[in-house]
C-alpha cells in the first residue's frame, strides 16, 4: 500500500461522523475533505448544527471519526490509541472553547501554567514561560487574578495563553467569541491572528461571526456536514 506525504499540518479525507442509529441517527459529517497547510490561520464557518464542533473534536483527537482519515503534523490518527490520542492532545494541540474553561480557584497564572504542571516541567521553566506567555496576550498585570476577577475578553486571552503553553502545533478554537460582544471579540481573533505568526502556529477556529472571517488566511464552510465550494 501506498504512502501519501503531505507536509499539511492538518489532512481530512472524506470523514463522516454519525449519532445514534437507525432513523434516530443524525449525519453530523458526510465526506468532509479539507487540508490546512502550515502556519494558516483558516476559519470555520457555518450555521449552528452544521457540523463544526464535531469536526473539530475530530481533528483535535477528541473524537474518532466513523470513516475517513485523519493526518495531523504528520500523524495519522486512525494508528493512535488512547494514549496516543493522549499524548497528541498534550504535545501538539491547544484548545480554546467558547466558555473558556479555566478553573476558577486558580490565577490567571496559575491556569496557565496548568498545562506545563501536567507534562513536569521544571518550576523555574514554568514560571518563565508563564509569564512570558500572560504578556504574550496582554495580561502582564493580571497574573495574580483570578477568572472570576477578569472581564470575558480578559478570561479568553487567558485560554489563549493556557492553550500556547506546551507550544502546540494547531490551534484549534470551538466559537472563542461566542460569549463576548463584538468589540472584545474582534479583539480576541485579532489577538489568535498575531500567535498564528509569532508563535509559528497553525490555527482552525469554527466562528459563525462573519466579521471575524477576514483576518482569516482561508474560510471554510460547512452545511450539513458537508464543507461548501466557494
Ligand atoms: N453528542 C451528540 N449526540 C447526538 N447528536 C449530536 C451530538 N453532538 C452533535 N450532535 C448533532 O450533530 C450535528 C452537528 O453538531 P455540531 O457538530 O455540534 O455542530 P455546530 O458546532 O456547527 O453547531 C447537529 O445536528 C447536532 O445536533
Ligand atoms: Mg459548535
Amino acid at each position: 500500500m501506498s504512502q501519501v506525504i503531505t507536509d499539511a499540518m492538518v489532512r481530512v479525507e472524506d470523514v463522516h461522523k454519525s449519532y445514534g442509529t437507525g432513523a434516530a441517527a443524525v449525519h453530523a459529517l458526510r465526506g468532509v475533505s479539507f487540508e490546512i497547510p502550515r502556519g494558516e490561520l483558516v476559519a470555520l464557518k457555518g450555521r449552528s448544527g452544521s457540523g463544526k464542533t464535531t469536526l473539530l473534536n475530530i481533528v483535535g483527537g477528541l473524537d474518532t471519526p466513523d470513516r475517513g482519515r485523519v493526518h495531523v503534523d504528520g500523524s495519522d490518527l486512525a494508528g493512535l490509541d488512547e494514549n496516543g490520542l493522549l499524548a497528541l492532545r498534550r504535545d501538539h494541540v491547544g484548545f480554546v472553547f467558547q466558555s473558556f474553561g479555566l478553573i476558577p480557584i486558580l490565577t490567571a497564572a496559575e491556569n496557565v501554567g496548568v498545562p506545563l504542571r501536567l507534562r513536569r516541567a521544571d518550576p523555574r521553566e514554568r514560571e518563565e514561560r508563564v509569564a512570558l506567555l500572560l504578556s504574550l496576550v496582554g495580561l502582564a498585570d493580571h497574573a495574580a487574578q483570578r477568572p472570576g476577577e477578569l472581564s470575558g475578553g480578559q478570561q479568553q486571552r487567558v485560554a489563549i495563553a493556557r492553550a500556547l503553553a506546551n507550544s502546540p502545533s494547531l490551534l484549534i478554537a470551538d466559537e472563542p467569541t461566542g460569549q463576548l460582544d463584538a468589540e472584545t471579540g474582534h479583539a480576541v481573533m485579532e489577538l489568535l491572528r498575531a500567535v498564528v505568526r509569532s508563535e509559528h502556529v497553525t490555527a482552525l477556529v469554527a466562528t459563525h461571526d462573519a466579521t471575524l472571517l477576514d483576518l482569516a488566511d482561508r474560510v471554510l464552510e460547512l452545511s450539513d456536514g458537508e464543507i461548501v465550494e466557494h
